[in-house]
């Protein structure tokens, strides 16, 4: 109880090697949303950056950005935008490929997703490489928002993610919990 918030959150994740490949630790963020205190103060973290950085709406990245960011959302008062992997939302929407260690990848956001002149909290769980976050920044930005802020649980910092997301966020925030 009495350790810092953000110790007191990674603790409650778990490393799995080997997951889903081999030579991959996976970050397991179950028995966080397991135990209410944890999650919730976790919630409120990140809706009060919301706040801080007066977001008119919320964007959370498929599939465990949705679990945060949608209580997220209402916990600041504000909707919710999924940023989704592609084929799953009915168009008109708008895409971005972006790079894997194998292949590729594509998410998607509808184009009226958010309404003219917002301001956007973008939340996901961990930051690895970053691909996937500066390609959900691009495709908000292109659908005509602006990103103030993005809020994460955890950072991988080996993975060089920050540094890849520096010409992209310029001078965005990006806070990990
Ligand atoms: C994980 C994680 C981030 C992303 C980080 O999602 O939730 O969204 O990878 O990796 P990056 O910084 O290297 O892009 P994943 O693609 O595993 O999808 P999921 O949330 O649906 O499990």
């Amino acid at each position: 109880e009495s350790l810092p918030l953000s110790q007191r959150l990674l603790g409650r994740i778990r490393d799995v090697p080997d997951f889903p490949q081999e030579g991959i630790v996976f970050k397991d963020i179950t028995p966080l949303l397991a135990d209410p205190g944890a999650f919730s103060d976790l919630v409120d973290a990140l809706a009060d950056l919301a706040v801080r950085q007066g977001a008119t709406a919320v964007a959370g990245l498929e599939a465990r950005g949705f679990i945060l960011a949608a209580p997220v959302a209402l916990k600041a008062g504000l909707g919710f935008v999924p940023v989704r992997k592609a084929g799953k939302l009915p168009g008109p929407t708008l895409a971005q490929s972006y790079a894997l260690e194998y292949g590729t990848a594509e998410i998607e956001v509808q184009r009226d997703a958010f309404a003219p002149g917002s301001r956007v909290l973008v939340v996901d769980d961990v930051l690895a490489t970053g691909g996937t976050l500066e390609a959900s920044i691009r495709l908000i930005r292109d659908a005509g928002a602006q990103v103030v802020a993005v809020g994460l649980l955890m950072e991988l910092g080996f993975l060089g993610g920050r540094d890849r997301l520096h010409p992209t966020l310029d001078g965005v925030p990006m806070e990990a919990v």
